[in-house]
């Protein structure tokens, strides 16, 4: 597989199946994702993996968090802006619908869709949960260097068959997520991401995103029309 093939064929997966992603791959993959760039080198990603015991005594903590109240931690960062204005606002509806309509969960079923959004807390049932942190003195600029990292991560991932999707849902519960991994106090959480093989047959793995079309986010200076 080409970088273009991984490119194409990388998309978020929302349900895996219940199989074992070999830790030699993950290792050399981890490892392999820091060659991404980084202003000035700085390399300001931090990553916790958790498979196996680690990953279901801390699905187990989840579960126990959301059985006594679902009520979120306060936000350590807005996930999005306090307004989202045009265009941003109709493609995060568009995906919503679109992601709804493949799980057949309609839009006054207002409890379907919170129960469905619950399973970002187990990860969509893959069998590796990664969190990434940041150092709290990191700027927007830093925050940029991370998605470096993760979506070279989920490349490499993709060259190798496996799936994944990144989940910034992850931050609510920062709290929960903070005490189990026992992260430093200067460091925030700013996502995770779900790691492993699509389940072919799960309805919500058939939604394919829209992007925008070429001339709608850019300006092709001095190009040939
Ligand atoms: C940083 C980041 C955080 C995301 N957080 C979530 C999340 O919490 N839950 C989720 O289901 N998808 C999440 N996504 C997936 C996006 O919805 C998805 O990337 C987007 O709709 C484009 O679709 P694609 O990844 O299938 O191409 C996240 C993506 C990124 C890059």
């Amino acid at each position: 597989m080409n970088v273009s093939d991984a490119v194409r064929s990388r998309k978020s997966v929302r349900a895996f199946l219940d199989r074992t992603v070999p830790q030699a791959l993950l290792r050399e993959v981890l490892g392999l994702a820091a060659r991404s760039p980084s202003g000035g080198n700085l390399q300001p990603w931090r990553i916790d993996v958790l498979v196996d015991e680690p990953l279901a005594a801390f699905k187990a903590r989840m579960a126990q968090r959301m059985s006594k109240d679902v009520s979120p931690d306060a936000s350590e960062y807005p996930i999005y802006p306090d307004k989202l204005g045009e265009p941003y606002r109709s493609a995060r509806f568009k995906l919503g619908e679109a992601m709804y309509a493949q799980l057949g969960i309609a839009r006054e079923d207002k409890t379907g869709r919170l129960r469905w959004l619950q399973n970002n807390y187990r990860f969509f049932g893959a069998p590796v949960g990664l969190f990434c942190t940041v150092d709290r003195g990191m700027g927007a600029a830093q925050w940029s260097d991370l998605g470096m990292y993760l979506q070279t991560l989920m490349l490499l991932l993709r060259e190798r068959g496996v799936d994944s999707c990144a989940q910034e849902a992850w931050s609510i519960y920062h709290q929960t997520v903070r005490e189990f991994l026992q992260t430093p106090p200067q460091h925030m959480l700013f996502c995770g991401m779900a790691i492993g093989y699509a389940d072919p047959a799960a309805a919500v793995n058939r939604l394919q995103s829209e992007r925008q079309p070429l001339e709608q986010f850019t300006r092709l200076w001095g190009f040939a029309p």
